[in-house]
């Protein structure tokens, strides 16, 4: 079999899986390696928000990246369901972020204002206003804020078809076969040694998520992640509950379009154990009670956790090595890599063409990490 690429990508999640689709669509002979199964891990996790707005400040760099992220979602889905025969189950019904004490309220109202001064849609609500758009809604929320342009879609599938159209147009994809250290030769990168032997390419991109760290600290970045783990479950009700995401810091409640909610998420550093414990699960039931009380009468499906990269300054790095060249680390998405995933596939493939990338990813380059050490 051919073992020379033009781009090896090592990871089979959300990021990975749109680096290889982004080079692959560009005409790139591309191998992406997972060590387990694709979108097995935090991308197969994740309840799948597309929260600009709900999530991030309203400013700076990384809502400017995740910004013109969401906006790729309409055209994505179309592209993936033609390449791959995935639906991504885009959905565009807004979110709904709850306030339940006067405290979440000013704040509210001191977020609309710098979405406004962003141009961003942002409208508040009183706590009839949303009761009468989400009647499931419990009478303690106070008020809301309603993001109409903040979706959702459905994480894995997202994942997967990206990999698949991927694999449409060329890619190898492998899984079971880990990468576990690089090939260089004077600073200038070669290939990669894994669980099944040698593959050589002149551009390596690193996207293993929250196990990125342990590969680049054979290249002299040592921490530059660290894991957080987040429990989520799901629920089923006979007719739909919900029919936006709601939204609060300590709870959310994403309605699928095939008739699950999925609950999340606890925030649990420093841990890479992926079991669910009572205590995570317990307190986002007792959360989603409170937002959502008929939530108590649906059917149980299940629980799940996954491992999320966080970095020091909460910016992803998307960044060539400053010592190697053609090695490429695209991780530390946090808490939104499915929103991001997009956007850091085509900005990640203008790097690895030595193109000048459509956005400004000087905020987002490594060296910042190696600045803060010295
Ligand atoms: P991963 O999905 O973890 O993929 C990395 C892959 O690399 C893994 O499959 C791993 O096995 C592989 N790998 C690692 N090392 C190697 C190696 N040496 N060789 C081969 N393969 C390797 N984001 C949102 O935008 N919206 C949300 O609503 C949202 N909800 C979330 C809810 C939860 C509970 C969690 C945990 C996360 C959520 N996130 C959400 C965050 C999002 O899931 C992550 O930011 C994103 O999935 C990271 O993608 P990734 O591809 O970098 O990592
Ligand atoms: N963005 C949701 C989460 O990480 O839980």
């Amino acid at each position: 079999m051919n073992r020379t690429f033009e781009a090896i990508v090592v990871g089979g999640g959300v990021i990975g899986g749109s680096i290889a689709y982004s080079l692959a669509k560009r005409g790139m002979e591309v191998l992406l390696l997972e060590k387990g199964r694709l979108a097995g891990q935090a991308s197969g996790a994740a309840a799948g928000m597309l929260g600009a707005q709900a999530e991030l400040e309203g400013e700076g760099p990384l809502f400017l990246l995740a910004k013109t992220s969401r906006a790729m979602f309409n055209g994505l889905a179309d592209e993936l369901k033609i390449a791959s025969g995935i639906d991504i189950e885009l959905v565009n019904k807004g979110m709904l972020k709850l306030a339940l004490t006067d405290k979440e309220q000013q704040e509210h109202r001191r977020i609309l204002e710098v979405h406004r001064q962003n141009n961003e849609r942002a409208e508040l609500l009183t706590g009839d206003e949303a009761r009468r758009r989400e009647p499931a809604i419990s009478s303690e929320v106070m008020g809301a804020m309603y993001l109409e342009r903040d979706g959702q879609v459905a994480a894995p599938q997202l994942a997967l078809g990206f990999l698949k159209s991927a694999e449409a147009f060329g890619s190898v994809i492998k899984e079971d076969v880990e990468v576990q250290s690089f090939h260089s030769s004077k600073g200038i990168m070669t290939g990669v040694a894994t669980s099944e032997g040698d593959f050589m390419s002149a551009n390596i991109v690193v996207a293993g998520g929250a196990w990125s760290e342990v590969l680049l600290s054979k290249m002299g970045l040592p921490t530059i992640t660290h894991p957080v783990k987040g429990e989520c479950f799901s629920v089923r009700t006979e007719t739909p509950l919900l029919s936006s995401t709601i939204f609060t810091s300590g709870c959310y409640l994403v309605p699928k379009k095939d008739g699950r909610i999925i609950v999340g998420a606890t925030v649990i550093p420093n841990t890479f154990n992926p079991q669910t414990t009572v205590k995570g699960i317990s307190l986002l039931k007792e959360n989603a009670k409170k937002l959502v009380p008929s939530i108590e009468e649906a059917e149980w499906e299940g629980a799940w956790a996954g491992i999320r990269p966080q970095t020091a300054d909460g910016l992803p790095f998307m960044s060539e090595h400053p010592d190697y060249s053609g090695l490429f680390i695209a991780t530390g998405h946090y808490r939104n890599g499915i929103l991001l995933s997009p956007i850091t596939g085509e900005v990640m493939a203008d790097l690895i063409e030595g193109k000048t990338p459509s956005l400004d990813l000087s905020s987002f380059r490594i060296e910042r990490l190696i600045r803060r050490k010295n």
